[in-house]
């Protein structure tokens, strides 16, 4: 059974953002099953750098509707996108050493962080960009 299931109190009522968001739960969900399934650390490496570089892909995306439709919830949003790219790539650069090892652990660390974040301040702005157009 996949780690995160993707339903409606996930959606931010965005299409392009919900898309994106649909695949960072697929890529924690392809590496929850490779870990479970005991895959080689060449693949587990290589799943954890695709998915720092698609939630900095995403997050840039949040960041350039900020920007443009000028958000007013803005900082402290981007913020938590800073601290949680600084925190998987601590891991990531402990993981590639060999200090840190992938656990159930971190996999629910990354499971509540995405799904908190969607259903706390990624949600908020749906209305604010709604009425900006965007949807
Ligand atoms: Fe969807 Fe703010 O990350």
């Amino acid at each position: 059974m996949a780690l995160i299931q993707w339903n409606d109190s996930l959606s931010v009522n965005v299409k392009e953002i919900d898309r994106q968001h649909q695949r960072l739960v697929g890529m924690i969900n392809e590496l929850n099953d490779a870990m479970r399934q005991g895959k080689g650390n060449e693949v587990l490496k290589k799943t954890v750098r695709e998915l720092i570089q698609y939630a900095a892909t995403h997050f840039r995306t949040e960041e350039k509707y900020f920007d443009q439709f000028q958000y007013p919830d803005a900082a402290g949003h981007k913020k938590e996108h800073a601290d949680f790219t600084r925190k998987v790539s601590d891991f990531k650069d402990g993981f590639e050493k060999g200090t840190l090892g992938l656990s159930i652990q971190v996999m629910g660390f990354l499971s509540d962080w995405l799904q908190n974040h969607i259903k706390g301040v990624d949600k908020k702005y749906g209305p604010f960009f709604n009425e900006k157009g965007l949807r």
